[in-house]
């Protein structure tokens, strides 16, 4: 049987393995979100970026930049980190080179060593629950966290996706099942229980709530997207 563990944030990341495994990178607020939704409408690629600089040169080579640092738009860049930006086809056919504070950290951490590296949101899970039924793969979910720490947004989906994938996947991770428990209790409540969280709150001092409820909304966006060498794209559509 398949094995599923859950790394609640980055800094545990040396006491996993990543190699030969499915690895779910999860920033649901909002880098993971945002990505699955600038794909989904129309976006050709995304460049995930670690920091600020390299992401500001890479506008000369045709790429539109985003970056965003503790929840706003950073300085220099185009577009920040929320979904929205990418509605209705607003970037569609364009390549986008993205730094976030989290997301594309915890994404950097892992390329180039899993089999394949995964794009989690609420936003395309099931999609990306039934992908893995298909691979003959561990699976680990990598919550991007807060810088280093735990937040809760992104072990609810760890959580979330544990219970789609409980029929196939055994597991003897403590905080898999701790996050699928935590989910399965909150299921019916996303919005609300998470309300309390820190980013939440981060998020409403900068008045961006509409981001929160559209990044909790379950299964918009029927794709997979992974992580294709150094370029996001959208995998397998439904
Ligand atoms: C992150 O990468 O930490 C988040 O997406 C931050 C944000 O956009 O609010």
């Amino acid at each position: 049987m398949k094995n599923i563990e859950v790394c609640l944030t980055p800094e545990l990341l040396k006491l996993y393995t990543a190699e030969n495994k499915a690895v779910v990178v999860v920033d649901i607020f909002r880098a993971t979100s945002t990505m699955v939704t600038a794909l989904s409408e129309g976006v050709a690629a995304i460049l995930p970026v670690e920091d600020l600089e390299t992401c500001r040169q890479l506008s000369s080579e045709g790429y539109i930049i985003a970056g965003e640092r503790n929840g706003q738009k950073a300085e220099g860049f185009v577009l920040g980190n929320s979904p929205l930006e990418y509605l209705e086809g607003a970037y569609s056919g364009q390549k986008i080179a993205m730094t976030t504070t989290n997301g594309t950290f915890a994404i950097n951490q892992v390329k180039e060593k899993a089999e394949e590296i995964l794009m989690g949101a609420f936003l395309n899970l099931q999609a990306t629950a039934d992908y893995l039924h298909t691979l003959n793969l561990d699976v680990l979910i990598l919550c991007a966290g807060w810088k280093g720490k735990f937040n809760l947004e992104d072990t609810l989906y760890a959580g979330a996706l544990v219970s789609l994938l409980s029929s196939t996947f055994d597991t003897s991770c403590d905080g898999a099942l701790a996050a699928k428990f935590l989910y399965e209790q909150n299921s019916d409540q996303l919005e609300s229980f998470l309300s309390q969280a820190s980013h939440t709150k981060r998020l409403q001092n900068h008045n961006i709530e509409q981001d929160i409820k559209f990044c909790l909304t379950l299964n918009k966006y029927p794709i997979v997207v992974s992580l294709s060498g150094k370029i996001l794209t959208i995998t397998q559509e439904k």
